[in-house]
């Protein structure tokens, strides 16, 4: 390598639907219309607990906190746990993170060693795969179809893991960008076959508190080894609050504990304080009637979509997006949605994010924001289409 170069390690993939979020951002500044559905954020502020917490703090002093968190926080989440799921855990095996990224890096340094091969489905989150190689892991993508309703299962894993030896599996339940929710049988099963064949297994439940079809499980109810990792910038609407968590099995504390301590000393004590009051029971009304919100787009999108062309769409148990074919109009689905937010004026994501093989031909709407808005982008779109 020549000197002064950028390290290979920095070479990952960028995300293309922050690039779509760029455009976007420059067509509204032209003092064009733009109807976001590119990135998977709400569109409903926090909660006003949250809110008001946050002030609190911030009139008081801040500093450092313990690198794993604030004992407040740790114990509302395990509470959390207990009311939500019925499931115990100590509160000293919760770790407190910059968003559900934060966790993954600390995951990922403190179970794997460099050159492990950790198997995620595809399509799913490039962050996983751009961040296992960053970190000289190795992501083994392994392609789900309608079949298995787009899920990992025990025989994929065994079979693979016969091929050369993997470490780790990484899983979202519900996923992005494809919506599907494993059942409780089927987390059980994954984790399970994790467990006999010595493989770590992270279950990554951000979406959780947003399914629309099922009940959603914890991978904490199945194993004491499993890492799982969530958030409240999904469910809770604080994504820029930059605040999300992970349970850990009881020998991985110390490690992410040293880790956190040398990568970053402590996460940001307002967001933490803040994201005490997420737990409170008006918080809570809160949230549940902006998912109501939700569920109205979503239904409006799984019958509206197919009536203007988009007639192969994922299964939305849960979060908040439609993972749509784009075959019936275009083989690249790149170029698709460039034209799409330049005519038509709605952004959405093309599937080369999530799928670097089979995404040309997809394309992800997140329907986080408002009614009207995607009810406008449907017309939108449709209209852009019949004008062809
Ligand atoms: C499946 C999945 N995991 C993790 C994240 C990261 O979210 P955050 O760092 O805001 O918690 C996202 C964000 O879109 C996601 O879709």
């Amino acid at each position: 390598m020549p000197p002064f170069a950028p390290s290979a390690r920095s070479k990952v993939e960028p995300f293309i639907a922050m690039e779509v979020l760029a455009d976007a951002v420059r067509r509204e500044a032209e003092g064009h219309r733009v109807i976001r559905m590119e990135v998977g954020q709400p569109g409903a502020p926090a909660p006003t607990p949250v809110i008001a917490a946050a002030h609190a703090a911030i009139t008081g002093k801040l500093g450092y906190t313990e690198a794993l968190g604030i004992r407040p926080l740790r114990l509302a989440i395990a509470e959390h746990y207990a009311r939500t799921y019925r499931v115990s855990v100590d509160p000293d095996r919760i770790a407190i993170t910059a968003g559900s990224s934060g966790a993954f890096s600390l995951a990922f340094l403190a179970a794997f060693d460099v050159g492990a091969r950790v198997a995620v489905p595809t399509p799913g989150y490039p962050a996983y795969r751009n961040l296992l190689g960053a970190l000289g892991l190795e992501a083994v993508a392994i392609e789900t179809t309608a079949e298995t309703r787009w899920t990992l299962t025990p025989a994929m894993i065994e079979k693979v893991h016969a091929e050369k030896p993997l470490a780790g599996v990484l899983v979202a339940s519900p996923a992005n960008p494809t919506g599907t929710m494993y059942s409780a049988e089927s987390l059980r099963s994954l984790s399970e076959v994790c467990d006999d064949l010595g493989l770590r297994f992270i279950s990554d439940e951000i979406y959780h508190g947003l399914v629309f079809a099922g009940t959603e499980a914890t991978a904490l109810a199945f194993s004491d080894n499993a890492i799982v990792v969530n958030s409240f910038s999904k469910y809770y609407c604080m994504t820029g609050w930059r605040i999300g968590w992970m349970v850990l099995p009881e020998a991985l504390v110390k490690p992410v504990d040293r880790l956190a301590q040398n990568l970053y000393l402590s996460n940001n004590e307002i967001s933490q304080k803040a994201a005490v009051a997420a737990f409170d029971p008006r918080s809570l009304a809160y949230l549940d009637g902006v998912k109501a919100s939700y569920a109205v787009n979503r239904a409006h999108l799984l019958q509206e979509l197919p009536a203007i062309g988009f007639d192969d769409l994922l299964p939305v148990d849960g979060a908040f997006y439609v993972y749509a074919s784009v075959r019936r109009f275009s083989n690249d689905s790149v170029d698709f949605t460039r034209r799409m937010l330049l005519e038509a004026g709605v952004a959405a994501t093309p599937g080369p994010d999530f799928d670097s093989r089979r995404g040309s031909g997809y394309m992800r709407f997140s329907f986080a924001g408002s009614e009207a808005d995607i009810v406008e982008a449907v017309q939108r779109i449709g209209g852009w289409l019949r004008r062809g």
